[in-house]
């Protein structure tokens, strides 16, 4: 059976206080819309579809940043969820198979619980995803059964007290057929207490047609939403604790857990180290065995087997640190190729630039990658020695085993097996330091005289 996916994220999202389009705030380094997206392609959807509203232009680049293929449609004005859905009715013209809905704002939804609903669809017309809540709560819809059979849902302001005290409640999800939900869909009205053309009512006009409408249900945790800068807060706290435990289980040790921030999709293989206060952003892999130490920041980077990072180290996007690789405190390394036990051990930046087998770079050196106008490239070979304080001005390269004396300012290209020396050379004035310390010391004398 063919699926398409229909994603809601026109709604504002008042309560985040934010220029940024709620589906777009980020959960563990991606936006909550990617969360959503990357679930819903568990169902390898023949159409996506993401109907947005507020801040629309934002909302489609992300979605095409996720999947060029996903087709944005616009809800110009948020009449309603039922409405939402309404707008990709042009799009899935001629569509044969089952559409799903999902909100964008829902980023804890498993794979697994979309491909339950479809296959519920197998034996009923429309399928509604239920959770059971532990305290009741305005803020869902009410689930209505008689036995397995979904009567209808209602919305909390419009619920008797005896529907209100239901703990079985929407989560917001459907599927159902694309051509029976379209026609049920088309005598949706607004007559309801908030005026909106409730997707809710779906269910209800089902049964009507003596269609067979049920529920699934799954954990309450899933379907959290965001609605506010907390619940986005408290979900990627919830994210965290799960990704922590994830990794520990799979063998990597962490001396303190909870303070390692992970993204959605960090890797890191078993026996790896991590030590407090590590930060990984997106696309971080850390091979067996590798250490990360304290305070260091990742993002975007591959680091191998038995390197050493950090503490306080930064690897920024196109940092590639091969086998036994050593960075040290404070050195950042961005756009970067370190080749087997190559070394950076302290207070360096090495940016658009290769480094040989075996090289190692003193303290201090920085690859000058920027003219301020265009990025420039920097070559180490293997086994060369960097001194300590080096500014290499690319586009620059050193050779195979060279070496550059502390101090200098590297702008032409340093052969295999030279030593380059380019810093201005040192001069002396015999006996000249002891002769003004005597000036100071009568200086301070005449001082202490006069007062
Ligand atoms: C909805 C359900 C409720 C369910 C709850 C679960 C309806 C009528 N109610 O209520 O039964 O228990 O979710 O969280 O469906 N959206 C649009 N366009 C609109 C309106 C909403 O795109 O015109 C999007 C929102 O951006 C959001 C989603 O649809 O992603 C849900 O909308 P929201 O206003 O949060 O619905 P609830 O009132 O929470
Ligand atoms: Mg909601």
């Amino acid at each position: 059976m063919s699926v398409a996916l229909i994603i809601l994220a026109a709604g504002k999202g008042t309560r985040m206080k934010s220029d940024l389009p709620k589906v777009l705030h980020p959960i563990a380094g991606a936006p909550m819309l990617h969360h959503t997206l990357r679930a819903g392609s568990a169902l390898e959807p023949a159409h996506t579809i993401v109907v947005a509203g507020h801040g629309s232009d934002q909302v489609r680049a992300s979605a095409m940043d996720f999947d060029p293929s996903v087709h944005v449609v616009l809800q110009e004005e948020q009449l309603g969820t039922g409405h939402a859905v309404d707008q990709a009715r042009a799009a899935l013209e001629g569509f044969e198979g089952d559409v799903v809905v999902v909100f964008g704002d829902t980023p804890f939804l498993q794979p697994d619980t979309l491909t339950r609903m479809v296959e519920a669809r197998r034996t009923h017309d429309v399928v509604v995803l239920g959770f059971d809540i532990a305290e009741l709560q305005p803020r869902y819809g009410r689930l209505v059964m008689d036995g397995d059979r979904l009567v209808k849902i209602v919305e909390y302001k419009d619920a008797t007290e005896d529907e209100r005290a239901i703990r079985f409640t929407n989560s917001g999800l459907m599927a159902c057929d694309a051509k029976v939900l379209f026609e049920l869909l088309s005598e949706v009205t607004n007559n309801n207490a908030s005026g909106e053309y409730y997707l809710t009512a779906v269910p209800e006009l089902a049964n009507a047609r003596g269609l067979k409408v049920t529920a699934v249900k799954c954990d309450e945790a899933e379907t959290l939403g965001v609605d506010s800068r907390s619940d986005l807060a408290d979900a990627d706290a919830i994210f965290q604790t799960r990704a922590r435990a994830q990794l520990l289980d799979s063998g990597v040790t962490m001396m303190a857990p909870d303070t390692v921030y992970l993204s959605f999709d960090t890797v890191v293989g078993r026996d790896a180290l991590i030590e407090p206060n590590v930060v990984f952003g997106p696309d971080v892999t850390v091979e067996s065995g590798a250490t990360i130490r304290a305070f260091s920041h990742l993002e975007g980077c591959h680091v191998s087997r038995g390197a050493i990072v950090g503490p306080y180290a930064r690897l920024r996007p196109g940092a590639e640190l091969a086998e036994d690789v050593r960075i040290g405190n404070f050195v950042e390394v961005k756009n970067a190729t370190l080749a087997t036990g190559a070394k950076v051990n302290h207070l360096s930046y090495i940016g658009d630039a290769s480094v040989g087998e075996a090289s190692n770079i003193g303290a201090g050196t920085i690859t000058c990658n920027y003219d301020g106008v265009m990025k420039h490239r920097t070559e180490i070979g293997a086994r060369a020695f960097i001194g300590s304080n080096t500014m290499l001005v690319a586009p620059v390269s050193v050779g195979d085993e060279a070496m550059t004396g502390s101090g200098s300012v590297i702008t032409s290209d340093v052969e295999d097996g030279a030593l380059a020396i380019a810093r201005a050379p040192q001069v002396e004035k015999p006996g000249m330091a002891r002769k003004l310390f005597e000036m100071l010391r009568a200086k301070k004398a005449r001082q202490s005289r006069g007062s």
